[in-house]
């Protein structure tokens, strides 16, 4: 299979008060299509860092990122994040947090009502056709964060970055939408990375060392 995500020498460094701060440095990694890889490390040790550099909302200060063989330069709709802090615009409903992502995607080649069906669609595969009208603040942080899964899902992204995505949910939800994630995956052939803190949740859903 081939490599698709491709992580050289890579080093991140912050600019901090104090001088600078290294938060990764010798980060090597290579994701072939379709893998599914989970990220497992202790709080601070630079899991988000990683994945906000993959999103390309960063850039590295050292080294190289590739996706699909182009260098990662700045954030686009073949990679979507779920974020582990949510990230919802509080002005938008939850239909319209979604919306606006499926716009950003398909909004040159289709309607606005194919459009409103694949948000309406997604938010309905994670359980919140009751909530597609509430705006983020009259929504639990389980709530909130299937908004941010059903969003990364919408946009059928080649690569797909989940940060945490289940932590804040009960068991019976997480089992759910562990399942459902899976099965979307794989219509995709997405290549999927994840962070969390469950040893169990990662060999789940990780592909076995090759
Ligand atoms: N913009 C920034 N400026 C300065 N330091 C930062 C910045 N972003 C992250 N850091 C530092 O880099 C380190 C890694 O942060 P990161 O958020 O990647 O941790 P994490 O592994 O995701 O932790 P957690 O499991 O708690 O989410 C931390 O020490 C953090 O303080
Ligand atoms: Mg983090």
């Amino acid at each position: 299979m081939e490599k698709f995500v491709q992580i050289e020498n890579v080093k991140m460094s912050f600019e901090t008060k104090r001088g600078e701060f290294v938060a990764l440095r010798d980060v090597h990694l290579s994701i072939q299509q379709g893998e599914f890889v989970s990220i497992i490390g202790h709080s601070g040790c630079g899991k988000s860092t990683l994945l906000n550099l993959i999103a390309g909302l960063t850039l590295p200060t050292e080294g190289v990122l590739l996706c699909a063989g182009r260098e990662i330069a700045g954030p686009g709709p073949d990679r979507a994040v779920v974020f582990q802090n949510h990230s919802l615009l509080p002005w938008l409903t939850c239909l319209g947090n979604v919306y606006l992502a499926v716009e950003r995607v398909f909004g040159r080649t289709e309607s606005r009502a194919q459009l409103k069906k694949r948000a309406e669609e997604a938010l309905e595969l994670v359980g919140l056709t009751h909530a597609l009208h509430k705006h983020p603040h009259e929504i639990s942080g389980g709530m909130k964060q299937r908004v941010g899964i059903a969003r990364a899902l919408s946009m059928q992204p080649k690569v797909l970055l989940l940060d945490e995505p289940f932590g804040a949910l009960d068991a019976l939800t997480r089992a759910h939408l562990q399942d459902e994630l899976l099965r979307i995956i794989a219509n995709l052939k997405a290549t999927a990375v994840m962070v969390t803190h469950d040893v169990d949740e990662a060999v789940l859903l990780s592909d076995p060392l090759s």
